[in-house]
């Protein structure tokens, strides 16, 4: 099977490097197109793979074409290549808000698939979600199950409403860790820890957290009560953390991420 990458930014370059590094597909089978030179020259010397700046010709004899530009110039770049799709061919979107129904559209083709992964992928721990039209063959769909395994985990869903639900969890999850991390890390120093040890600190708490988490088959709440005494340090934190409304600062920022998703949506 070969697949072309249109657009060879941040997440075309996760998504390769997984693909070559796991063996999904060979460095010949793989074409990126980008209009950055430097970022050709780049990814050839890294991956080894076929490398153009022409949108159309990295497309011909493909099977699978993902689309990894962002979403401003889909409508530009999808245009440009609706006379070289062939009815065989399918294509992958990874752009945030924009939905199949524009992309049918722009592109004058049936056959999508529409993926949402996250920025861990490019260290093979990534969660991406993605949904597929009727006309996808199901070679094509194993196939990008493969390269979905190769960057992390993947969910299918036959619904594409979930998409839009998981960009503001799995998606734009990575952005709140990285937030809560670096306040934790902050509050850290600001009790006179110093930042490295700070930072040590903090980040194998989360991984230690989540592994553990993952481990277990105790309820969230349950791991929690086992790390809270009576009358203790942690019942003192976690009070103050309830007070400042964390659960619902928390649920008020998904509501925002997932109202934007389907803004974007209905706007593409
Ligand atoms: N980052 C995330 O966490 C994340 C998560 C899920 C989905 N996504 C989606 O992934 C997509 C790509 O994001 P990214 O972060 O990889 O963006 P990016 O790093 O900006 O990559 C896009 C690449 O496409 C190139 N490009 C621009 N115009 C082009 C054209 N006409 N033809 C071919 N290539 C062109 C860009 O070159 P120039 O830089 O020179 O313009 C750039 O190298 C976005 O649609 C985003 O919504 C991202």
């Amino acid at each position: 099977m070969k697949v072309a990458f249109i657009g060879g930014g941040m997440m075309a370059e996760a998504m390769l490097s997984a693909i070559i590094t796991k063996g999904a597909l060979s460095p010949e089978a793989i074409t990126v197109s980008d209009i950055d030179q430097n970022r050709l020259k780049l990814l050839r010397e890294r991956y080894g793979i076929q490398c153009t700046s022409d949108n159309c010709r990295a497309i011909q004899g493909k099977d699978i074409i993902i689309l990894a530009i962002k979403p401003q110039i889909v409508c530009e770049v999808a245009t440009a290549l609706r006379l070289e799709l062939r009815p065989d061919q399918s294509v992958l979107s990874v752009l945030a808000g924009v939905g199949i129904a524009a992309l049918k559209q722009y592109l004058g083709h049936d056959a999508i698939i529409r993926v949402m992964p996250n920025t861990p992928s490019q260290i093979g721990e990534g969660m991406s979600v993605w949904t597929a039209t009727e006309r996808v063959p199901s070679d094509h769909k194993r196939m990008v199950s493969t390269i979905l395994a190769a960057m992390g985990k993947e969910i299918y869903f036959d619904a594409e409403k979930y998409i839009d639900m998981a960009t503001a969890i799995s998606g734009s999850g990575p952005a709140y860790v990285f937030l809560i991390t670096e306040a934790l890390t902050d509050a850290a120093v600001h009790i006179g820890l110093p930042r490295k040890i700070a930072s040590e600190l903090v980040l194998q708490t989360f991984l230690g957290s989540v592994r553990l988490a993952q481990a277990s088959d105790k309820h969230l709440a349950e791991l929690r009560n086992m790390v809270t005494s009576p009358g203790g340090t942690t019942a003192a934190g976690l009070l103050r953390l309830e007070g400042g409304g964390l659960r619902a600062t928390l649920t008020q920022t998904v509501i925002a991420a997932y109202q934007k998703a389907q803004e974007l949506g209905k706007s593409s």
